[in-house]
């Protein structure tokens, strides 16, 4: 790992400002661990397409973010908050994340660092991203997803490095899901292979699905999964003096936005077997997101159920297509 991902989190100023305002962590942190009882049964009991755009954290003026903001792109976020709603009705023992920007270059990683906290930044964003984060991995379930990974002859990687920083995508879709932090989380990595081969399959995804739910079912978790892609992905180059300006937020163009649609409407109506042949169509169409593979990785890993997805919510952010939704295996 480049030592550029290992730096000091936050200047002393913003650290001592974070240290008033941010609760400890230690303050709402659980046990955690398989659940026990025969009414809470161990596996997958959800899978969310949960997008990272670092705008929706902005708006919403967490204490853990620096920037301040006066709201926008609100439909999206009534969508989150229906996602949160939900997610704790699911009385999950842990979060399963799936994120683009956590990028490996060599086979599949998962974060094994008992307690990841310091500063996560938006590169492109940095003035609407840097957000102080604090929280629990459950170590014993990503130690045993390296491990079925390895069995499925993937190439793994366990983490276990202290100090790096965990990218902005990882954390944003853990804060707009669960913002109280109250879950231990798994954290994968996402490989980048496909954006360099342009003929570069999901399959993978499929292997490192079947891998994640094999590790879940073992360690008796019951486990939310959070595939943390965009879908259409072209977006402006430059951004209003006021950020969260509404008037100017729009899809990218006509073909994108009708590009998402047909994507949704597949996943409206479902199965979701038929997603293997969209969503390969979708990202040639719109430059999706959805090419890193985390929407791939939580279907497969829910042995793509035959069942509709719940569209919560749709909208972009600096054009790009953003939906939240859920499905219940
Ligand atoms: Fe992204």
């Amino acid at each position: 790992m480049a030592r550029v991902f290992h730096v000091p989190a936050g200047s002393s100023r913003s650290g001592a400002r974070r240290a008033a305002e941010v609760p400890p962590a230690s303050a709402v942190r659980p046990a955690s661990g398989p659940s026990t009882g025969t009414e809470r049964r161990g596996g997958i009991v959800a899978g969310y397409l949960a997008p990272h755009p670092p705008h929706l954290v902005y708006a919403e003026n967490p204490p853990q973010n620096e920037p301040r903001s006066t709201g926008g792109w609100e439909v999206l976020r009534w969508g989150y908050e229906e996602l949160r709603r939900r997610l704790r009705a699911h009385r999950p023992d842990v979060l399963v994340v799936h994120a683009p920007h956590w990028i490996t270059m060599v086979g599949h990683h998962v974060n094994c660092v008992p307690n990841p906290r310091g500063v996560s930044v938006e590169p492109i964003f940095p003035h609407l991203f840097r957000y102080h984060y604090d929280f629990d991995t459950d170590v014993e379930l990503a130690e045993a997803i390296v491990e079925e990974g390895e069995n499925a002859g993937l190439v793994t990687s366990a983490l276990r490095e202290e100090g790096v920083r965990v990218d902005y995508a990882t954390i944003g879709a853990l804060h707009l899901a669960n913002p109280a932090w109250d879950l231990p989380v798994v954290s994968l990595s996402a490989n980048n292979n496909p954006y360099y081969y342009s003929d570069a399959s999901l399959a993978e995804m499929e292997t490192l699905g079947a891998a994640t739910r094999r590790a879940i079912e073992r360690t008796g978790r019951r486990a939310v999964l959070l595939g943390s892609n965009s879908l259409s992905h072209l977006h402006w180059d430059t951004e209003p003096d006021l950020p969260e300006d509404m008037s100017v937020e729009r899809p990218f163009n006509h073909q994108q936005y009708a590009g998402d649609m047909e994507l949704l409407q597949t996943i409206r109506e479902g199965p979701t077997s038929r997603l293997k042949e969209a969503v390969p169509k979708h990202i040639e169409a719109t430059s999706s997101e959805t090419k890193a593979g985390s929407l791939t990785w939580l279907l497969a890993a829910m042995g793509w159920p035959a069942i509709a997805g719940d569209v919560l919510a749709y909208g972009t952010v600096i054009a790009t297509g953003n939906a939240v939704i859920e499905w219940v295996p």
